[in-house]
């Protein structure tokens, strides 16, 4: 059985007071669900996100690191130094840090690269634009952004591994794959780990579904049989709202 995930990605929300307070709302109400939950809020907030979740199974997400060990880069922040206010899991690869801050096929090699030597968790982020959508590009789209960063890797390393299949034309737009488009994705990159590695390992592989995911669609998204949870934006600033999402899967 693949695990279930769902992830809040907060992008660059909240403050100090609110993340705290969403995660407080998160814990008690997911006290009872049997899901994996996990956060991602900025930065400045994880070290008070890891304190505040420590008892609790959510578990703490950084939205992005740097490429580099450590030095003379303004502004950075390293895979150990996250590692030392306890953070292990990262994302990499998410659209916004392509498109906006021209992160390119080798850097993102070399976030995830630097990741797993540090032994920390990865949800690689892929999926392609409207343009490659409507000209029917996006398989080749999709597993080139997959070869380029992640078929290089040790077999053994894709433990650490998760997938978050995000159609750019789906993020914070309003609109959403259909349950059929994700599936169809979902299955192609299946199979593309089947060929470049094996069945088995194909069949570990959680892969998420993002791209304004909301209470009133996740389900049918999420009843795919090769959608395994959502990667969550918009929605997961609000602690009832990424509730019910969760309680979809
Ligand atoms: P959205 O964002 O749910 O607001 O569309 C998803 C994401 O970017 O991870």
């Amino acid at each position: 059985m693949r695990k279930k995930i769902i992830i809040g990605n907060w992008k660059m929300n909240l403050d100090f007071e609110s993340s705290n307070y969403l995660i407080q709302e998160i814990i008690s109400k997911s006290e009872n669900i049997n899901v994996n939950i996990g956060i991602a809020p900025s930065f400045v907030l994880l070290d008070e996100a890891i304190k505040n979740t420590k008892y609790s199974k959510i578990k703490v997400f950084s939205q992005n690191l740097s490429e580099y060990k450590s030095g003379a880069y303004t502004g950075e922040v390293s895979a150990s130094m996250l590692l030392s206010i306890g953070v292990e899991n990262v994302i990499i690869g998410h659209s916004e840090r392509r498109s906006i801050f021209n992160e390119n096929h080798s850097i993102l090699k070399n976030k995830v690269e630097n990741a797993l030597l540090h032994n920390m968790n990865v949800v690689f982020c892929f999926g392609e634009k409207l343009e490659d959508r409507k000209s029917n590009n996006y398989f080749k789209i999709i597993s080139k952004q997959l070869k380029d960063s992640l078929f290089n890797l040790d077999v053994n390393l894709w433990n650490k591994i998760i997938l978050a299949y995000e159609p750019v034309w789906a993020i914070g737009t309003g609109e959403t794959a259909t349950p059929e488009q994700a599936q169809e994705i979902h299955s192609f990159v299946r199979n593309l780990i089947s060929e470049n590695y094996s069945k088995t390992l194909s069949e570990k592989i959680s892969i998420l579904y993002g791209g304004s995911v909301k209470p009133n669609n996740a389900q049918s998204i999420f009843s795919q049989k090769d959608v395994d949870g959502g990667l969550i934006g918009g929605a997961s600033l609000d602690s009832n709202h990424f509730i019910d999402i969760i309680n979809s899967i």
